[in-house]
Order: structure tokens, then sequence, then C-alpha cells
């Protein structure tokens, strides 16, 4: 995967060294290039370093004539973090009067633009519509984050978090059709069933396995809804992921079968709790001296229901063991009316819940395979490929 990552002069400047590396670490090539003002702010050599490629100032100095053509041949994708209001000026106007804006116009892969100003400047009229330009142009814009820019103006124009514009890059420079066109439902986390104003039942699962599909999903470019119960956000996401939040496995429920109305699959990653309290207290109960008990109740099932209104539509089911892994795996698979079930391994110290990996099985009504200790997000590709292989007729 080659990706050109344009740098110009904005006091972000030196974030876009560790969108490179973030880049790199998924296994692009990034080439840099600069526009003269960048070189100001950041030294070119810190490219050098970050990317093993020289990186590109300037155009004319180079031997060769053609050294915009030959940067842009072969490109997966163009993008500019952090953009100035100047470059986006350029852009959507077409000028190429440096390195960056000439390659830009030389590229025939996706292209992407990451603003990042004063929030007096981003709000200025000339610049939303040389966004709105870009954006018809077919340029993916990664909106400015709000917050406090480096003058210490408060508003919108704070580059975007690298670790989600990486993302956006890695979908837009994904090699093949993948998931175009797919949307694809992910849950994710515990549930959490209030027993009265501050307890709660709930379970170790950080979510990570959940945001790692819906992640990985994006890159192939499929549209995202992660329907998350997690306390955190264990990953970065696109803007091809629309995150929705709930509590309790009846929210899940409902957040997912109307996601799933419009979706082509379903990926129950969350780790929804089996029961919930009969009665729920509005206020604190006090602290007494003697046993309380308690009634708890089944929750709705959610795979099951899924299932039983999935038509063509692919559904793929989790399955958390402490024992007989396959056996129990397969046991899902038909109960619960799934194609495919991941079942992994819960309760001990190095996988499962809360950890970066898992020992895991994918079972499919053509059989078992063995994956053994895995890291999730490895597990979420080979889910991926699942997905891809159902809808690419290969089963
Ligand atoms: N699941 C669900 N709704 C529930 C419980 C589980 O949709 N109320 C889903 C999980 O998201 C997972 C699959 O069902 O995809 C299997 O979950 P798991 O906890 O392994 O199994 P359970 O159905 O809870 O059965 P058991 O606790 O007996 O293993």
């Amino acid at each position: 995967m080659k990706i050109i990552l344009g740098v110009s002069a904005s006091v972000a400047a030196y974030k876009a060294a560790e969108l490179a590396r973030l880049l790199i670490a998924e296994g692009a090539d990034v080439t840099s290039v600069m526009t003269p003002n960048a070189t100001k702010l950041v030294d070119p050599r810190l490219f050098d370093a970050v990317t093993g490629r020289p990186t590109i100032t300037d155009l004319f100095a180079r031997e060769s004539a053609f050294a915009h053509l030959e940067t842009a041949r072969g490109a997966d994708a163009f993008a500019v973090a952090p953009a100035t209001a100047n470059v986006l000026a350029k852009l959507a106007a077409g000028i190429a009067d440096d390195a960056l804006t000439t390659v830009a116009l030389a590229v025939e892969c996706g292209r992407l633009v990451a603003p990042a100003m004063n929030p007096k400047m981003w709000d200025k009229a000339e610049v939303q519509r040389n966004v709105s330009t870009l954006r018809e142009l077919g340029y993916v814009v990664v909106p400015p984050e709000e917050g406090t820019t480096a003058c210490g103006d408060v508003g919108y124009g704070r580059l975007a978090d690298v670790h989600v514009i990486a993302e956006d890059v890695l979908r837009l420079a994904y090699p093949g059709p993948g998931l175009t066109g797919r949307t694809v439902v992910v849950t994710a986390g515990p549930t959490r069933e209030p027993f009265d104003a501050v307890r709660i039942l709930t379970n170790p699962s950080s979510g990570l396995m959940g945001f790692e599909v819906a992640r990985r999903a994006a890159r192939r470019r499929a549209d995202v809804i992660l329907i998350s119960a997690a306390p955190g956000h264990p990953t970065a996401l696109g803007h091809a992921v629309r995150l929705r939040r709930v509590d309790t496995a009846a929210e899940m429920f409902e957040a997912t079968a109307e996601a799933f109305e419009k979706a082509d699959a379903l990926v129950m990653a969350a780790a929804v709790s089996d029961y919930r309290f009969d009665e729920q207290r509005a206020h604190k109960i006090k602290k007494t001296k003697g046993k309380i008990s308690t009634t708890l109740v089944p929750t709705v099932d959610i795979l099951s229901e899924i299932t039983k209104i999935k038509r063509d539509k692919l559904v793929v089911g989790f399955a958390a063991e402490t024992d007989n892994l396959v056996e129990n795996a397969k046991d899902k698979l038909l109960k619960k009316g799934a194609d495919i079930i991941v079942g992994n391994v819960v309760g001990r110290a190095d996988v499962g819940f809360g950890r970066a990996d898992a020992e895991a099985v994918i079972v499919t009504g053509e059989g078992v395979e063995e994956l053994g200790k895995i890291s999730k997000a490895a597990l979420a590709e080979r889910v991926i490929d699942e997905l891809e292989r159902w809808w690419g007729g290969v089963r």
C-alpha cells in the first residue's frame, strides 16, 4: 500500500510524523511531500527518518523533470494532514505551484484532506466554500476537532486525532472493493443491568473485540454501525463507523434490531448479560447488617432473535467459553441459528475479556478452523475475511 502524505504549514505539522508512523505500522509505504513553509516548522529530515524515504520538498531539486509524476505513480491514497486554509484553497482551485499541490493533480488515487487552522479562519465562508468544493471533487474531508488551538482560541480548528485520520486514510487506500456497498452492524462490550441507582450487573469485557471488527470492516470499505456498551473507547474509529452507545441488553436489542433492518450483516461481539434484575430501584438501596436477596430474570437473547428475521443476511455470533471450546461453539451455531460462530476462551489470565489476545476457533456449517492464540486485531481481520468470502460467492 503506497500512501503519499502531504504536510503543510500548520502548527500541527509535527503531528504528521506520528500519522506517518501509524500508517507504516499498518504496512504502508509512506512518502512525505512538504510545502516550503512546512519545512520552516518541521525539518524534512524528521519525515525522512520516520518514513525511511526522502521527503519531497521541491520538484525542481530532483534529477528528473517528471518527479511529480514519479511520486504520484502507483499511489493508493494521497492525504494532506495537516491542510492549511491556503492549501485547501489551492487544491480547490487546481493551482499547482509547489510539490504538494502538483502531486495532488498528478495522482490517480483517492484524495483526503485533514484541515487544521485557527477557528476564526475555519469559520470563514471562503474556507467552507473551498471545503465544499473539495468534497464535490471527491476529496474525503476529515473535519477538524473542537478544542483549544495553539493560539489559545477555542472552536473548531484543531487537527483531528491522528489515529482517526489514519483509519480514514487506510479505508481510502484499501486496494480492492472489499466490503464496498455493504453495511455491517457490530456490537461490542459488556451490557450493564441496573440493580439500583448506583449498582450494576456486568462483566469484564472491554469491548476491544467489537471495536477491532468495526474499524477493520470500515478499513475494508464497509459502512459500519457500532452498537457499544463498552465503558471506554478501546480503539480509534474512522468516520465510516457510526457509534451508538447503549447500556442494557434491552437497549442493545432495540438498537441492533433497528440497525439490522438496513444492514447486510451483524457481528455480535458484545458480552451481553444473560440476566437482569427483576426489580430495578430508582434510589440507592441503603446498607443493612442482614442479607438481601433479589431475583434475576433472563434478558432477551439478541442473537437468537435477530437470526429469526435474518433472511439472506449474514449473522456472526461469538461464543465465550471456559471449557470445550469447539463443542460449545458448534452447539451455539445450531442453537442460535448463526452462519458463523467465533468461539473464544474466557476465564484465563492471558486471553479473553480485557486482554489483547484471544484463543479462538471459527465454526461454520462447513467445519471448524482452530486459530489457537491470536491477537484480537488479527482475529478481527479473520472475521472480515469470512464476510468477504461469504459475499464473494465462495460459500
Ligand atoms: N448473546 C446475545 N444475547 C444474550 C446473550 C448472548 O445476543 N442475551 C450473544 C453474544 O453476543 C454472542 C452469543 O450470543 O454472540 C453467545 O454468547 P455467550 O455468552 O457465549 O453464550 P450464551 O448465549 O450467554 O450462553 P452460555 O452463557 O450458556 O454460554
